[in-house]
């Protein structure tokens, strides 16, 4: 029932009792109501200045990708003038704040012939989806949430990366897999690192990458994904690809972004889950990585955007 009938029931029956116990109690009801509508102004208040907040916030990051949009479109212009062989950048797959949408189709950031780098990628773009119910999540026997695009993209950088693997967010080892056999199948003498905190999903992940192609290829550690990498710097190590998946909130992403550029070589990619899913819309929902990524890559001219594809965005770090 509504506070405002209750009060008036209460009075209804206060009109029932001896008079002066009556006044005492109409007395406390009166206050009691001033104190419920001067408190129920104040929460209104505080409503529409949250409500201000949200706008602001909507309006930055839209002003703020809209002018990252203009600026890497020119570059991308001056790019292709040059001429240049190395990886190939999709400047054009960028997404603006308002605009961000689920997935994104696979395209080549290497140069090799024919659509797929072999025949394991290839099964990537046909594998069977529909894990968990969820219509895009491959369905290969690991669990996970990885669409094909997502998975080929994972694979095609792995089998090129000239260097270490640093992984945020094991899981059950769907990505690590991926990884593992990309380095496997071009008989790369590189490792990869990989991070999670959930002991049981790590126990069934080291089960389910160990008998696949490359298992053997992938370290696994159980420790808070920025404590890992503040360690990794402590210890100067350099990776060649970071896939940064282990948590979709604003802080956990920007750390893992501001901590990329030191742990990332001249030239090596740091991959972003989750940065177009439609959730980083919602301000008041945790999902930040849209938001971070922002925040951290666009003012540094060290990296450059390379495109969208799949979940994912992916950065190069270029000096
Ligand atoms: C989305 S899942 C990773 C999926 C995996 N990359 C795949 O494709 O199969 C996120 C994982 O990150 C882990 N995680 C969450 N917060 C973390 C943190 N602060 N440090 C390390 N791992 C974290 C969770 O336990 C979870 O297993």
């Amino acid at each position: 029932m509504p506070v405002k009938k209750r009060l008036a029931n209460l009075v209804g029956k206060a009109s029932a009792l001896p008079a002066r116990i009556r006044r005492l109690i109409l007395e406390r009801l009166d206050f009691e109501r001033a104190k419920l509508e001067a408190e129920n102004s104040i929460l209104q208040a505080k409503v529409a200045s949250l409500a201000g907040v949200v706008g602001e916030l909507g309006v930055r990051y839209s002003e703020s990708s809209r002018e990252y949009e203009d600026k890497i479109l020119k570059s991308h212009a001056a790019a292709s003038l040059a001429g240049s062989d190395g990886p190939i950048r999709h400047p054009d797959s960028w997404v603006n704040f308002s605009d961000l949408s689920r997935i994104r189709d696979y395209k080549p950031t290497y140069r090799f012939d024919g659509p797929f780098v072999n025949g394991n990628h290839k099964f990537y773009s046909e594998c069977p989806t529909g894990l968990m119910d969820i219509g895009f999540c491959i369905n290969v026997g690991i669990d996970g949430f990885l669409s094909r695009a997502d998975a080929l993209k994972l694979y095609e950088l792995a089998y090129f990366c000239e260097g270490e693997i640093l992984e945020l967010g094991t899981h059950k080892g769907l990505s690590t897999s991926i990884l593992c056999q990309a380095l496997s199948d071009a008989r790369s003498r590189h490792f990869l690192e990989t991070v999670d905190i959930d002991e049981s999903a790590n126990r069934e992940a080291r089960k389910n990458v160990k008998n696949r192609p490359g298992g053997q290829l992938a370290r696994f550690n159980l420790i808070d994904a920025t404590r890992f990498m503040d360690g990794l710097i402590g210890q100067n190590r350099k990776f060649a690809l970071i896939f940064v998946d282990h948590w979709h909130g604003y802080q956990a992403t920007y750390e893992a972004a501001q901590r990329s550029k030191k742990l990332l070589a001249p030239g090596g990619f740091v991959i972003f889950h989750d940065f177009n899913d439609p959730s980083n819309l919602d301000l008041q929902s945790d999902y930040g990585v849209y938001r971070a990524v922002i925040d951290s890559l666009i003012p540094d001219k060290d990296f450059e955007f390379y495109g969208i594809y799949g979940c994912c965005a992916l950065f190069r770090k270029i000096s």
